[in-house]
Order: structure tokens, then C-alpha cells, then sequence
């Protein structure tokens, strides 16, 4: 999945076109681009074989709450799936686990899937606390009935996030299989199936690597999926 954040005005759609006629000719990957809420409608509309998806989705499903989305608008406007608690949201937005589980529920209730982010700071990862933290976050963020169906973990380590930094492959290891740990205390064996992603400079270098480790199941690529040059070798790398 690829998050444009807030990256992406009308003049970038055939670049949604271009890896849409990408992810047609990879129908063994599940292929989709969050793009900013304006572009969802345009981008649904030259979307080829990939998902459309949104950024954010608002805790209620209507009422007194200017400049926010609903998960029935973003449906409407073509969106399948939306990414909620963000790292970038969880700090300029101040958003906090409860709120985060209410967005996936309600993006859930209005048909979308969804995409719920965790990660650790530089402090954490440093102080050799990651799995620890990172699980609770996880664990304090799920919504009720989190199922494999509709819902998807997405592991982003905040240091490694636009930085052309990644943790090494063992502790990406590490990380994802504490997650599927920390899931199956929650849900059972209901997390065997819960595709968790990485995200933090996934690129068409590290890509199959990371994509290679059994419990990464996918990534969620932020600078990396701009452009289809950049975005198609990670298509390649998952297929
Ligand atoms: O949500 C994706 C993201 O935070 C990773 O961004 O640019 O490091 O791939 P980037």
C-alpha cells in the first residue's frame, strides 16, 4: 500500500493510472495507493487494478466536526480502505490509541478497510523496549472485532520513516512476530491471517528483503510510492 500523505494534486493521477495498469498485471498482490482525501474521487476513477484508499477517517459518522471525513465519504468518493493512527497523526493530531480504535470502527461500519499503524520512537528503540511498546500500542489501538477480513497491522518505526534508515532484518523479524504474538493473545487464530505490514523507507532495494521475512505480509510505502518507477519494483518484490 502506498501512503502519498499529503503529496499528490491532479497533475499526479497518471501516476495512480500507471500503477494501476501495474497492479493489473500483479493480481496475486493487493495493490493500492492512499492518496489525499481531494484526489480519492479522480484516482478512483483511472484506479486499473489497484485500491484506492484514504489517510484518515473520522471517529463519528456525521455531525458538528469541521474539516474532518466520515468513512461513508471516503467511501462514496471511491476510497476501499483508509489508514488510521498514522505516526504523523498520532503526533500533529494528537491522537491516542482510544481514538484510533474508534476511527478503524468506524471506517469498519462504513464498509472500508483498514490499515492501523504502530511503531516505536529512537528513545524506545535505543532503551530496548520496542516489542514491548510497540505490542501494548498495538494491543490498546485494536478495535473490537478486529478480524483478518477487514483489518490490517501496519509496523512503522518512527525513526526509520523518511529517513533511508530501516531497522535490520532480524529486528524487523523480531518486531513482527512479538505483533502476531501480542494479536493472538487478543483474537486467537484469527491472527494468523492479519497481514502486518512494514513501513519506514521501503524502497525497490529492501523491499524483497523485507517482504522475505515470514510474518511481513505486505508494506506500506510513503516516498517510494510516488512515482510508479519507484513504486513497481516493491509491486515486483511482493509478487
Ligand atoms: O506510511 C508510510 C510511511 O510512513 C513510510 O514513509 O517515506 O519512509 O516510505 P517512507
Amino acid at each position: 500500500m502506498g501512503n502519498w500523505k499529503m503529496n499528490g494534486l491532479k497533475a499526479h493521477l497518471g501516476e495512480v493510472e500507471t500503477i494501476g495498469g501495474i497492479a493489473a498485471d500483479h493480481r496475486e498482490v493487493d495493490v493500492g495507493l492512499c492518496v489525499p482525501a481531494t484526489l480519492i474521487a479522480a484516482a478512483a476513477q483511472v484506479r486499473g487494478g489497484a485500491f484506492i484508499g484514504a489517510q484518515d477517517c473520522h471517529a463519528n459518522a456525521s455531525g458538528a466536526h469541521t474539516g474532518c471525513l466520515s468513512g461513508a465519504m471516503l467511501a462514496e468518493a471511491g476510497a476501499s480502505w483508509t489508514i488510521v493512527g498514522h505516526s504523523e497523526r498520532r503526533q500533529d493530531q494528537g491522537e491516542s490509541n482510544s481514538d484510533v480504535a474508534a476511527k478503524a470502527l468506524a471506517a469498519k461500519a462504513a464498509g472500508l478497510n483498514v490499515i492501523l499503524c504502530v511503531g516505536e520512537s529512537l528513545d524506545v528503540r535505543d532503551a530496548g523496549d520496542a516489542e514491548a511498546v510497540v505490542s501494548a500500542q498495538l494491543l490498546a489501538s485494536l478495535p473490537d472485532g478486529a478480524a483478518a477480513d477487514w483489518l490490517a497491522i501496519a509496523y512503522e518505526p518512527i525513526w526509520a520513516i523518511g529517513t533511508g534508515r530501516i531497522p535490520t532484518m532480524e529486528a524487523v523479524d523480531v518486531m513482527h512476530r512479538a505483533l502476531r504474538g501480542a494479536l493472538a493473545s487478543r483474537i486467537g487464530a484469527e491472527a494468523d491471517g492479519m497481514r502486518i505490514l512494514y513501513g519506514g523507507s521501503m524502497n525497490g532495494d529492501n523491499a524483497a528483503e523485507l517482504m522475505a521475512i515470514a510474518d511481513v505480509d505486505g508494506g506500506l510505502v510513503g516516498g517510494a510510492s510516488l512515482t510508479a518507477g519507484k513504486f513497481a519494483p516493491i509491486i515486483e518484490a511482493a509478487d
